[in-house]
This record gives C-alpha cells, sequence and structure tokens, in this order.
C-alpha cells in the first residue's frame, strides 16, 4: 500500500524515532496516521502495517479490537465525539448528545447518509472543566450548548466540499 506523500512522511518520522529493537511501539500511532488517511483499519491496513513494523497479523488485530479510537468502518469527514461522563452529564451533556442524534438524524455510532458527518458518544476526553466538551476530528469545542452546536454543524456543513480535515 502507498499512501499520499504527507501521510508516508509522518510514517517514516515514526520508524525513525524508534530506537533499534522497539518498532512495536510505532504501533499505535501508524494506525492513527493511516487512518486519518484511508478513514478505517481495512484488512490490506492491518497487511501493510505488519510489513512495516515486523508484527504479527494477531498483535494489530489485538490493539486494533483494544481501542474504540481505531475503526473498522469509515466515519464521516467530520467525526463528532461528545462526551456524557459524569462532569459534562452534569452541565448537560447527555442532552447535547440527544440533540445532536435528531439533528444529524443518527444515533451512537451512526454514518449520516451523505457521509458527512458521524456521530459517538465517549467517555471523558480531559475537558471536564469546559463541558459539555466534544471533539470534531482533532479540534476541541467547549461549553457547547445544542444552539453552539447547530452553528458549528452549519459552519461544517458550508465547508463541506474542503479536504478531509484531520
Ligand atoms: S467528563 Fe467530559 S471531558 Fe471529562
Amino acid at each position: 500500500m502507498k499512501f499520499s506523500e504527507q501521510t508516508e512522511a509522518r510514517l517514516a518520522r515514526l520508524i525513525e524515532s524508534r530506537p533499534p529493537g522497539h518498532l512495536r511501539s510505532a504501533l499505535v500511532p501508524m494506525l492513527l496516521f493511516i487512518q486519518d488517511e484511508v478513514g478505517a483499519i481495512t484488512p490490506e491496513v492491518v497487511e501493510e502495517v505488519c510489513q512495516r513494523l515486523g508484527v504479527s497479523r494477531r498483535d494489530v488485530e489485538e490493539v486494533v479490537s483494544y481501542y474504540s479510537m481505531l475503526r473498522r468502518k469509515p466515519a464521516g469527514r467530520y467525526h463528532i465525539q461528545i462526551c456524557t461522563n459524569i462532569s459534562c452529564m452534569l452541565v448537560g451533556g447527555a442532552e447535547l448528545f440527544e440533540h445532536a442524534c435528531r439533528k444529524l438524524g443518527i444515533g451512537h455510532h451512526g454514518v449520516t447518509e451523505d457521509g458527512m458527518f458521524s456521530l459517538e458518544e465517549v467517555e471523558c476526553i480531559g475537558a471536564c472543566c469546559w463541558g459539555p466538551a466534544m471533539q470534531v476530528n482533532y479540534d476541541y469545542h467547549h461549553h457547547v450548548t445544542p444552539e453552539v452546536f447547530d452553528r458549528l454543524i452549519e459552519q461544517l456543513r458550508d465547508n463541506g466540499g474542503k479536504a478531509r480535515e484531520r
């Protein structure tokens, strides 16, 4: 498998930064970088990572099945993660998630028909003081009300023709 120039450069830096004999430690970031480009961890991706890192398919499959941020199916162009853990829940995180489900017409792990948005209810994302918190791809959003959510969705829809932002 060949990736974009940018992704190949990231993968090369990742491998170069590992001490000899410790390539395995590049497994999670390598999967994330590739997922950013491909959209999901496909069987072809698993095979490619095995070859590049000299690890077994079982090693890769174990990691993919453990980490929820690694996906077998493609997410939307904008992957929305809303925290409903305790701190966010106390300030409206669960209501925000329900609002997002209604607004987008999808549920947990759903993808809109146009492939623009996917939605996930997640545990703490480390922004407990600024809840309700959510993440869109790698960007954090704090104190998100339903109104703020709706405005953001409209902005992202307007931005829809641009390249995948991850
Ligand atoms: S509980 Fe929501 S970010 Fe920590």
